[in-house]
């Protein structure tokens, strides 16, 4: 690794380009070096991927393994106080996005089934209907009102509520400690103390659900005995997680973005055949979950580069997908492109379980926002929108929107 100069020092992380494009310096390292060296905040040196063709490459590979992904243990460098890893990070059981194979499919074969686009497709009404409910919901109130408050963290949460068998009553609880647990500077206590809350939460919960299942997703889980009831509570700490701030950041951050383009969210409104490809080109474009994390467990060539073993390596989705080798005008929205191949679901064998759930309620979440507010606009200027930089799940903390008269 070449020391120089130019090795950024931390994650760039601040939106200098706009609120949709990536922080100017992840584009400059792209166009000079895909895979660049990166420092940091503890001083130790790792790699950056930002290249289309690199991250691909790399998430196809489970020798950078994916033992360092997620969680409190798994994050050292944004957590302050944490050291470096020398080794992948222990598991946590059930915690299958940060395990590799063969551990990571045997817990994911388990899933599958659940999340077969089969068994997305016979949801799509009851999932519309959640929608329909959450915009009569939104309709009565007054505006100016928070899209992410009434609209986009409610619909995704009492989804995978239902889905899981988790009670939309306890959200306020779950939902402070998912929080908590994401942020990126928080301090190691803050992180600890909301990842056993809601770990403690969810053991009594799957717990429950194994002496008396019922007809959801972790009571099938539950009745395998060969799950322990530690994996079975990391399964549904994961499925929780992942199951809603990803779609809700979506929702409104996708929102904000078509409100910014006006003509092409009109030409959606009149066509909502257009829908599908939009809710592709929206997932390329804006790359919610940017921030991923390997460890490298042997000497790798990536990009032309060699990443020796026992590095840290972070990928940036969102940079990928603006990639101009693979991708034509990349930083242009355009709802007409084929957006096919893009990593905003990541790509090998982590590859998102949910993502046909994902596409079905955005589908439905934008189609029915769109028809039912004909009027949608931001309440404040775009550049006070306030942008969620603290998390490896980009989006916004508030969309103040307002309308006038709504539709059926
Ligand atoms: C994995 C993105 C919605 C469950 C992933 C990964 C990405 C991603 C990029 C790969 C992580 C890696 O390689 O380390 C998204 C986005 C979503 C979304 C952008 C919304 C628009 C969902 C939903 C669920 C879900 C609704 C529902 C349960 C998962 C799970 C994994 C995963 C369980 C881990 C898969 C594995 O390790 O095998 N997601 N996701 N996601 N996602 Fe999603």
């Amino acid at each position: 690794m070449s020391a120089t100069a130019d090795i950024p020092h931390g994650l760039p992380v601040e939106r200098d380009a706009g609120p949709f494009d990536p922080p100017r310096e992840i584009t400059r390292l792209r166009e000079a070096r895909p895979v660049s060296p990166l420092v940091f905040p503890d001083g130790h040196e790792g790699w950056l991927v930002t290249g289309y063709e690199a991250v691909r490459q790399l998430m196809a590979d489970t020798r950078f393994s994916s033992r360092l992904d997620l969680g409190v243990v798994h994050v050292p460098y944004e957590t302050p106080g944490m050291p470096a890893a020398t080794e992948p990070s222990p598991q946590i059981p059930g915690m299958f996005i940060a395990m590799d194979p063969p551990d990571h499919s045997r817990l994911r074969r388990r899933l599958t089934g659940a999340f077969t686009v089969k068994r997305m497709k016979a949801l799509e009404e009851h999932i519309a209907e959640i929608v329909e409910r959450q915009l009569d919901h939104l309709a009565g109130l007054t505006p100016p009102v928070d899209l992410v408050e009434e609209f986009a963290l409610p619909v995704p949460s009492l989804v995978i509520c239902e889905l899981l068998g988790v009670p939309y009553a306890d959200r306020d609880t779950f939902q402070a400690d998912s929080a908590r647990f994401m942020v990126r500077e928080q301090s190691l206590e803050e992180k600890m103390g909301a990842y056993v809350a809601l770990n403690t939460y969810l053991a009594e919960l799957v717990t429950a659900k194994r002496a008396d299942p019922g007809e959801d997703i972790l009571s099938d889980l539950a009745r395998h005995d060969d799950l322990t009831v530690e994996e079975l509570t990391g399964a549904a700490f994961l499925l929780l997680l992942a199951g809603h701030e990803t779609t809700a950041n979506m929702l409104s951050l996708g929102t904000f973005a078509l409100l910014e383009h006006p003509d092409q969210l009109a030409e959606l409104r009149d066509d909502p055949e257009l829908m599908p490809g939009a809710v592709e080109e929206l997932m390329r474009y804006l790359s919610v979950a940017d921030i991923f994390y390997r460890y490298a467990t042997d000497d790798l060539e990536l990009g032309g580069e060699t990443i020796t073993k026992g590095s840290t390596v972070v990928v940036s989705l969102l940079a990928a997908n603006r990639d101009p080798q693979r991708f034509d005008n990349p930083d242009e929205l355009d709802i007409h492109r084929t957006a096919r191949g893009h990593v905003g679901f990541g790509h090998g064998v982590h590859q998102c379980l949910g993502q046909q759930l994902a596409r079905i309620e955005m589908r439905a979440g934008f189609q029915a926002l769109l028809r039912r507010f004909p009027n949608l606009e931001l309440a404040v200027p775009a550049d006070e929108v306030k942008l969620r930089t603290d998390m490896n799940i980009y989006g916004v903390h508030e969309l103040p929107v307002t309308w006038t008269g709504t539709a059926q």
